[in-house]
């Protein structure tokens, strides 16, 4: 399969983003509108604003998009947009932008899992070697809606290790920040409210920290889960026996509830790669930003003797890139894309948990 030329279109969430990728990994344009400002009042996502928000800026993400890539309308192969998992109010504009788009340019148009599409993120990073040398590798998919540890055998060949039970890990930063009066998104404003604090100041539980060789209903081993639900309860307990806490300890608190955070992903990770042996170790999604992660990740890596790979920052958190690249390395490795036909809110990266040998 030749390497296609693709415009990507994301609006899953609060980013409206255009770009165009050749061959699933060479970037030629990347435009991203965030909605951070909008939303912040509200400590969060409202559905509403960001669907609105999306009408609003995805004819300028498109134009940017395309004039940045300098390439014409009719050397597109074809428009991938996200189709699923998401805000459904939000995916909509994308899928009807594309559709309407892909209609009057006369290209076809594909349907991307957006959980792909953060898998496919680690290729954007020119050093990380193609999918074919790279597989097996072990993923830790770290975002606001998602938690997952994921075993990739190939393009389009997933089995699901691990994944949240309740919170996933950025929602749990998402929830903090604001029981810490720190604002939102909670992943950034954590990070730096942390700089200088103590981490130890308070050890904040690690979800399902003594789960051993048990199982999920759907056949997921609990010692590759996670929880993070605790670990906001534990925070605002802390909160109300400790109220001369904030302002003073702020800092404090931040590294602590940023340490069970990522002490948690780290711990499952390094479970998981001692279970396969995989040797290759890769995070991608929002959370994998971090800088604590990326460093505790580094420590797992080395000591499994496994490669660490890490989403390019630009590509960690929500963007088109990520779409088209997913499009492009499913075309690559020639397996179909989907029409984009419908949005799906819950679309699953993989249909059923495989029976897992401990
Ligand atoms: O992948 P993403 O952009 O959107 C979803 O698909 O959910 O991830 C957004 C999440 C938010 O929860 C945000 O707090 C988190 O990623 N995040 C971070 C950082 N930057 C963003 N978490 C930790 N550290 C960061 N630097
Ligand atoms: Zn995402």
């Amino acid at each position: 399969m030749k390497d296609l030329l693709i415009l990507g279109i994301e609006s899953s969430c609060d980013e409206t983003a255009a770009a165009v990728v050749r061959g699933g990994r060479e970037v030629l344009s990347s435009a991203v509108i965030s909605q951070i400002a909008q939303h912040r009042p509200y400590g969060g996502v409202v559905p509403e604003i960001a669907s609105r928000g999306h009408v609003e800026a995805f004819p300028a993400v498109v134009s940017e998009a395309m004039a940045n890539a300098g390439v014409g309308w009719d050397a597109l192969d074809a428009i991938a947009v996200t189709h699923g998992p998401g805000l459904v109010s939000s995916l909509l504009v994308g899928l009807s932008g594309a559709r309407a788009l892909g209609q009057a340019v006369g290209k076809p148009v594909w349907g991307v899992n957006h959980m792909e599409g953060h898998l496919a993120g680690m290729f954007l990073d020119p050093a990380t070697p193609p999918p074919e040398e790279l597989c097996p590798a072990l993923v830790l998919l770290v975002s606001g809606g998602h938690s997952y540890l994921v075993e990739m055998r190939g393009i389009g060949d997933y089995r699901l290790l691990g994944q949240t039970l309740d919170d996933a890990a950025g929602e749990c930063l998402d929830k903090g920040a604001n029981l810490l009066g720190l604002g939102y998104p909670g992943g950034p404003v954590i990070e730096r409210a942390a700089e200088g604090g103590n981490p130890a100041y308070v050890r904040f539980p690690r979800g399902m920290e003594h789960a051993k060789a048990k199982k999920t209903e759907n056949g997921l081993d609990l010692a590759l889960c996670f929880s993070f639900s605790g670990l906001k309860t534990s925070l605002l307990q802390r909160l109300k026996t400790h109220p001369d806490d904030l302002p003073g300890h702020r800092p404090d608190l931040a590294a602590a509830y940023q340490e069970a955070v990522m002490e948690s992903l780290a711990v499952r990770a390094d479970r998981a790669l001692k279970l396969t042996g995989a040797k290759t170790l890769a995070c991608v999604g929002g959370v994998a930003k971090n800088r604590v992660l990326r460093a505790k990740l580094e420590a797992v890596s080395r000591r499994r003797r496994a490669t660490l790979r890490l989403a390019p920052m630009a590509y960690c958190t929500d963007n088109a890139a990520m779409i088209a690249a997913a499009a492009g390395l499913r075309a690559r490795a020639g397996l179909p894309n989907p029409p984009a036909l419908e949005a799906d809110p819950s679309l699953p990266l993989v249909e059923e948990a495989e029976d897992f040998p401990a």
